[in-house]
């Protein structure tokens, strides 16, 4: 979604501003732009397309000052045009502002400030009428300080604003000096020596600070070079803290990878084992998860878990949910995010909700967490991402501790997810009918998991062969059952993402039931199929395929192989591994089958196109 970047220090701003909206491309946009203050006029640079379109123009119009703001947008109001990309401005042009979010009531606010007068809309956004309505509201208010005046008159604003918003903005007259304000779209401020930031994300700023005040919802802060200055949007001073960011700037660099998306399915034998980390309670079988914030009495009682979230956490959380049931005989149900915050979910006090998000800011999971506490039930995170908004209001969770997650196709996530999926499906299943000897060997399967993953990375050229021969096939299904059901949506997801082929995800035994029509010679089926109770199943299906000569990719293990080797066209052979585990490891070979196939085919791996990684609207 859109991205904010902001400045003011006593370093040129452009280079800062620029670099900034590099690290924020991941999160998908369309267009890019910046207002730099230079004396007392505004220089703006725009356009739509590429931050690299963007660094052309400013190399050939060097903007020139010390502070501003800038901006990449994900167009919500009006088409990707240079008109339409950030900053807009007020009615006076002395006003430049940037925003992340939806206003809602935009063209009633317009209609207001076209009935006023004076004022002409350059561009189809809703964020223009913001300008308007600020610098309208300024024109009114008097004082003799013109900071004040900007920070009432921003507050007067947003208090007409129906929707989400993260902003900044600046006055052409008001020197080295910035507001911001949130409700809904993340905002962080980055505290420096003698200069500060405003960004949507941490990452554009970690390589000048690592003091970060994450702004919540309704604040607005007015920053300049050596303070700043907290408020809500009623008037009142502003509650924050001043947290260390926990990664650094070489964390959100590529390294020696040529994509982030590839750097990070190689990390996954480190960030499953971060997701482990101090929480195996050796001595009682069992995880220690103290962030859920409950006595093990409080957990007894649960006898209902809901597990939410979007994409590929949603895949998580149906894996989440064949983890939590086997061992902890809970009955669990997993729920679109989008779909659950606007249906009447029966629910009874003893139910136990799971927001789960990298991110932490996906807008449909944050409002399942928010109606889901609203009606008064537990409701706990499971976030990657530390300061995020759904990791701060929910009633306790689990981090995920597995590093910036860059790329848009979520890849290091999933695996950390699960493995957290499975710490809590331990946890419960001890302190209900789960043997030691249960939770022991529940233990031992996830330890063995980092080891085992280095061996499955080993395959990355035998996959990437793989996808070469595939390259022409203008699509793939895939078929996994059980726990492995979940990682055939995933595989089809992380194919459709960054490849752009159609893919389709299905329980193996549906095939039967209508996806076998599809079936023909040049659309290869995947089938994950690892040597489990359930692997004469799948090789019945996978012989349905071969019969109507539909070539066949199987994902298996152990004696697997040798019933395979003569029917599938090609095997991935991974380590064996226990059921429950199973989809940690069998998701990883998919990630890196989307990754080469998408190289091949010429794709932008870490931001296909109409994506962003963050979706922060609804
Ligand atoms: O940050 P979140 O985990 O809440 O993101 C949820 C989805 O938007 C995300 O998983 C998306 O589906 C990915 N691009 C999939 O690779």
């Amino acid at each position: 979604m859109c991205g904010i970047v902001g400045y003011v220090g006593r370093s040129e701003a452009a280079p800062i501003l620029l670099d900034g909206l590099r690290r924020l491309e991941y999160r998908g946009y369309d267009s890019a732009g910046v207002a730099i203050v230079n004396g007392t006029c505004i220089e703006t640079r725009k356009c739509a397309g590429r931050i690299a379109d963007l660094a052309r123009l400013m190399t050939r119009h060097p903007p020139v000052g010390h502070y501003g703001i800038s901006h990449t947008r994900w167009a919500t109001h009006g088409k990707v045009t240079d008109e339409n990309a950030h900053p807009h401005f007020d009615a006076s042009g002395r006003i430049a502002l940037v925003h992340n979010g939806v206003i809602e009531n935009y063209s009633a606010l317009r209609e207001q400030l076209e009935r006023e007068g004076g004022h002409t809309f350059n561009s189809d956004t809703d964020t223009e009428v913001l300008a308007h309505l600020i610098g309208s509201i300024y024109q009114q208010l008097n004082g003799a300080d013109s900071k004040a005046r900007l920070v009432n008159a921003t507050r007067a604003a947003l208090k007409q604003v129906i929707g989400t918003y993260g902003i900044a903005l600046v006055h052409s007259e008001i020197k080295d000096f910035i507001v911001g304000a949130r409700r809904g779209s993340p905002l962080v401020l980055g505290v420096g020596r003698d200069e500060n930031f405003l960004a949507s994300d941490v990452s554009a700023i970690v390589a000048h600070t690592r003091d970060a005040v994450y702004l919540n919802d309704f604040d607005i802060v007015a920053v300049s070079r050596d303070s700043f200055d907290i408020s809500s949007l009623a008037g009142e001073a502003g509650n924050y803290q001043i947290s260390k960011v926990e990664f650094g700037a070489e964390d959100v660099s590529k390294g020696d990878f040529p994509h982030y998306m590839l750097k990070e399915i190689f990390e996954q034998p480190n960030s499953v084992r971060d997701a482990m980390r101090g929480r195996l309670d050796y001595d009682e079988c069992t995880a220690k998860l103290g962030g859920l914030n409950m006595a093990p009495a409080d957990l007894r009682d649960v006898n209902r878990i809901i597990l939410t979230g979007c994409g590929t956490a949603l895949h998580a959380a149906l894996v989440g949910e064949y983890l939590i049931e086997q061992l902890a005989n809970v009955p669990v149900e997993v729920e679109y995010a989008s779909e659950f915050r606007h249906r009447n979910t029966p629910m009874s006090g003893d139910t136990l909700v799971f927001a789960i998000s990298q991110s932490g800011e996906t807008a449909d999971t944050l409002g399942a967490l928010r109606e889901s506490r609203r009606k008064g039930f537990r409701t706990l995170g499971i976030c990657n991402n530390v300061a995020s908004t759904i990791a701060r209001e929910s009633d306790g969770g689990v981090y995920m501790h597995a590093g910036p997650e860059i790329g848009v196709a979520a890849t290091k996530s999933f695996t950390s997810q699960v493995t957290i999926l499975a710490l809590i499906g331990l946890l419960l299943g001890r302190i209900r009918h789960l043997s030691t000897s249960q939770g022991s060997r529940v233990i031992e399967a996830l330890e063995a998991l980092p080891e085992q993953i280095e061996q499955v990375l080993k395959l990355s050229d035998h996959v990437r062969a793989i996808a070469k021969k595939y390259a022409s096939a203008d699509g793939m299904l895939f078929f996994g059952r059980q726990f492995n059901f979940p990682v055939a949506l995933e595989g089809a997801l992380k194919l459709k993402e960054i490849t752009y082929l159609f893919a389709e995800g299905h329980p193996s035994a549906e095939l039967k039931h209508g996806i076998i029509a599809l079936v023909r010679p040049d659309l290869p089926s995947v089938f994950i199929a690892p040597d489990d109770a359930v692997f004469s199943k799948n090789l019945n299906n996978i012989e349905q395929v071969k019969a109507r000569k539909g070539p066949i990719i199987a994902l298996t293990s152990g004696n697997g192989s040798a019933h395979l080797k003569n029917i599938a066209s090609d095997v991935i052979e991974i380590p064996c591994v226990s059921d429950v585990v199973a989809p940690v490891l069998t998701a990883i070979p998919l990630q890196l089958l989307a990754y080469h196939l998408a190289v091949e085919l010429g794709r932008d791996v870490d931001k296909p196109r109409n994506l962003a990684k963050s979706v922060t609207v609804e």
